[in-house]
C-alpha cells in the first residue's frame, strides 16, 4: 500500500518542476517576483500539509539481534547494527534509483523493490574493515562487491574512486562466492532485513520531503528558519 504513496508522494514532488508559472518572470519586476513568491509558497504549504497527512505503513521491527541506531533517520550513519562475537556489524541502506538516477528495474517501479545495502564489518584492534556492497529484494541478497577499507573512512554507501573495491565479485569462482554469501548470511545479513529497511527508508523519504517543502519554504520567505527546520 505504501508502495504507492511513496510514488504520489515523489509524483507530489516532480509538480513542483513545471515551469508554467516562470514564463511570467522574464519581464518581471519586484512586485511580480513576490506575486511568483507567494504563489509557490502556498504551493508548497499546500503540498507539505498534504505530506503531513500520509498514513504510515506498520512499524517494523528489525530482525533481531539488530539494533536500530539512534539518529540514523537525520544522518549518514549506519541504520542497523549487532555484535557477532566481537566483531561488529553495521548496515546502511539506500535505494539503488537513489545512486543511480533511473535505476533499478526500468518498469514504473522505479527501483522501489531493490535496495542498496552496504554491510561493514570491523574487529577490534584491526584498522581495516570488510566491506560488502549488496542488492537487496524481498526475497534475494546478491553481492555486488567486496572490499577492505579504512574505518571510519566508511561514509555510507560511497565507493571512493580511488581506492580498489576488489575484483568483479561475478569473476569470482563460484565456491568462493558462496562461501562470501554464507559469511554475510551467518551474520544475519539476509533477505529478511528487507521488510524493516524498506519501511525504514519510507519514513526517512517521508521526512526528507516534508523537510524539503518546509526549508524551500523558508528560505523563499526569507524568514528565519524554525528551530526543527
Ligand atoms: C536470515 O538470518 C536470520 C538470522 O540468522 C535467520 O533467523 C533467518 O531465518 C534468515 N532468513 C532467511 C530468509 O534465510
Amino acid at each position: 500500500m505504501w508502495k504507492k504513496v511513496l510514488v504520489g508522494a515523489a509524483g507530489i514532488a516532480a509538480t513542483l518542476r513545471h515551469p508554467c508559472h516562470l514564463i511570467e518572470t522574464r519581464h518581471s519586476s519586484t512586485s511580480i517576483s513576490s506575486a511568483v513568491n507567494s504563489m509557490l509558497l502556498r504551493s508548497l504549504k499546500e503540498h507539505y500539509l498534504e505530506i503531513a497527512k500520509m498514513t504510515f505503513p506498520p512499524k517494523v521491527d528489525p530482525p533481531s539481534p539488530f539494533t536500530i541506531v539512534k539518529g540514523a533517520l537525520d544522518s549518514n550513519s549506519p541504520v542497523l547494527k549487532r555484535m557477532y562475537g566481537d566483531e561488529e556489524i553495521s548496515i546502511y541502506v539506500m535505494r539503488l534509483a537513489n545512486i543511480v538516477p533511473g535505476g533499478g528495474d526500468d518498469d514504473d517501479n522505479n527501483g522501489i523493490d531493490q535496495l542498496f545495502l552496504h554491510v561493514d564489518v570491523s574487529k577490534p584492534g584491526q584498522k581495516d574493515s570488510l566491506n560488502f556492497l549488496c542488492g537487496l529484494y524481498e526475497d534475494a541478497i546478491g553481492i555486488h562487491s567486496v572490499s577492505m577499507r579504512t574505518k571510519f573512512e566508511t561514509s555510507g554507501y560511497l565507493v571512493t574512486p580511488s581506492q580498489y573495491n576488489g575484483p568483479v565479485f561475478e569473476d569470482l569462482d563460484e565456491r568462493m562466492r558462496d562461501a562470501f554469501h554464507n559469511y554475510i548470511d551467518e551474520r544475519g545479513v539476509n533477505e529478511s532485513l528487507f521488510k524493516f529497511l524498506q519501511a525504514w527508508l519510507y519514513v526517512k523519504d517521508h521526512r526528507h520531503l516534508m523537510r524539503w517543502f518546509k526549508t524551500v519554504g523558508v528560505f523563499v520567505d526569507g524568514k528565519k528558519p524554525a528551530k526543527d527546520a
